[in-house]
């Protein structure tokens, strides 16, 4: 029987339940609050047909998610079996960048719909970033009306379009995005990124930048210098008014407030920057980051949300520890690591083998089933605790269309699904692969491409032209440089 992630504990008991075919099993359903955790729960099929206990609401949706998988392996019976299934993560997410490239509502749901199947529970939704802002923002308009569009794109070999490329979600849509995820139990995390990466935003209001300039969303992938004013009032006035807006519409735990690759050249140059610096007390503007970070963190936590930021965002070594959890990409300076053993909540997207938008020549299928995010290298007992669970992400600068998202992402976030379920303990990575191929065909049915076998079970010599095909697109705009940027 093709399960995925498999269940921690199945048990065949021989013999089927039979029923007739086009007609609905016996089901029974009902909440056991003694169970350990609140997702987890039991599934006995017998004779007299499905019993369910959940220890929660979740805990029976996880088990109706389950038997939809075994009926998807069964027609007109079911074999008598007993299962207990618990996750091993509280926190098992997937994130789609949709500014680089966008992608509709309809797309995204697609999206949802292959990720649900395998039990995730957060869509990290990257909703601002140099190339575009896509969120209707009503306090700053300018937002959508003017960062939504850039005038070209340049994403490497192959794309040097002259025409605007522009999108953005509406309220609505990204409320119904919202209530679509709730039906599956799924948090929608939105991102708003900031001090970098902030293009889009300095191109609507260049007041909020230090230099003040006028400029263009940018056309191009790469890290920017043109982020937010850190000491400009006005910016955390902004950035205050944008979650304020964002929150009525996102109305889960976590908000994400990025805080990646966020260069402080202007900042170090700034009068206003170096003025707050000074008023503050701080050393460097790192600090002044993290300020700030503590800024919207405790507006947020009056609002009743948890932040969530990137791991450069903590470089200052002032971010309050019980104010943030920190989503760990690549740790230049062991500041994460050394956020992690102090027994800090963090999430693992781990670059390798985690980011989705990498061939998979390089970040294989096998590598992201096996990798475990529990044994990163000079993690303590303590620091593998407070590993709350793990993410994937979608960036999108090379990926612009519906066809190839989904092939970077599937078959790959079924063996990050795994991971955040069971954990590494049970590995089996031929089991394993029969399970991929069972779920590529049943993903083809909720509308989803799954890359080709000979994509992700790769031999030598096409991960050699899969590499130089990607290279071969990137290297050209100084992305690996942009990579090893000591920023
Ligand atoms: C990131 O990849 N800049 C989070
Ligand atoms: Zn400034």
């Amino acid at each position: 029987m093709y399960l995925c992630p498999e269940p921690k504990k199945l048990e065949l008991n021989g013999g089927y339940y039979y029923f007739t075919v086009g007609e609905e099993p016996e089901i029974s359903e009902k909440i056991t609050p003694m169970l350990s955790h609140k997702e987890s729960y039991r599934i006995t099929i017998d004779a007299k047909g499905v019993h369910i206990e959940g220890a929660s609401d979740v805990g029976v949706y996880y088990a109706r998610l389950t038997l939809k998988q075994i009926r998807m392996n069964y027609r007109g019976c079911l074999p008598y079996l007993y299962i207990y299934d618990e996750p091993e993560y509280s926190y098992r997410g997937f994130m789609i960048d949709s500014c680089r490239h966008f992608f509709t509502a309809a797309e995204i749901k697609r999206m949802i719909d292959g990720a649900a199947l395998f039990k995730f529970n957060k869509f990290h939704f990257h909703l601002s970033d140099d190339q575009g802002f896509r969120v209707e923002i009503e306090s700053y308009p300018q937002l959508t009306t003017v960062g939504s569009v850039r005038p070209s794109s340049d994403f490497g070999r192959g794309e040097n379009d002259k025409n605007p490329y522009g999108g953005y979600y509406t309220k609505a849509e990204l409320k119904e995005i919202v209530d679509y995820c709730k039906e599956r139990y799924i948090e929608v995390i939105p991102e708003f990124d900031i001090p970098g990466h902030t293009s889009a935003v300095v191109a609507s209001y260049p007041e909020l930048s230090c230099k003040g300039e006028k400029i263009d969303p940018k056309t191009t992938a790469g890290i920017f210098s043109d982020i937010l004013c850190g000491g400009n009032p006005e910016t955390l006035k902004m950035i205050k008014a944008v979650t304020d807006e964002m929150c009525e519409i996102f109305t889960g735990k976590y908000f994400h407030i990025g805080g990646d690759e966020a260069p402080k050249k202007n900042w170090n140059m700034c009068p206003v920057c170096k003025e707050k610096i000074q008023e503050l007390g701080l050393k460097n503007s790192e600090e002044l980051h993290g300020w700030l970070v503590n800024e919207v963190a405790m507006h947020l936590k009056k609002k009743g949300k948890k932040t969530i930021c990137w791991n450069e965002a903590i470089r200052g070594g002032n971010v309050e520890h019980d104010s943030v959890t920190v989503a760990w990409w690549m740790d230049k300076t062991n500041a994460t690591l050394n956020w992690a053993n102090g027994g800090n909540p963090t999430i693992v997207e781990s670059f390798t083998p985690y980011y989705a938008d990498y061939p998979y020549g390089m970040h294989s299928l096998k590598s992201v089933y096996l990798y475990n995010p529990r044994k990163i290298k000079g993690l303590t007992s303590l620091g593998a605790a407070s590993i709350i669970g793990i993410e994937s992400p979608v960036w999108t600068e090379y990926i612009r269309d519906f066809k190839k998202l989904s092939q970077m992402c599937f078959p790959r976030w079924i063996a990050v699904a795994d991971t955040a379920w069971n954990g590494n303990d049970n590995k089996n990575y031929a089991k394993f692969l029969k399970n991929v191929a069972f779920y590529c065909d049943i993903l083809k049915e909720y509308g989803i491409v799954c890359a080709d076998e000979g994509e992700w079970n790769i031999l030598p010599h096409n991960r050699l032209s899969q590499m130089a095909s990607f290279f071969g697109n990137v290297l050209s705009k100084g992305f690996v440089e942009q990579l090893l940027h000591k920023d």
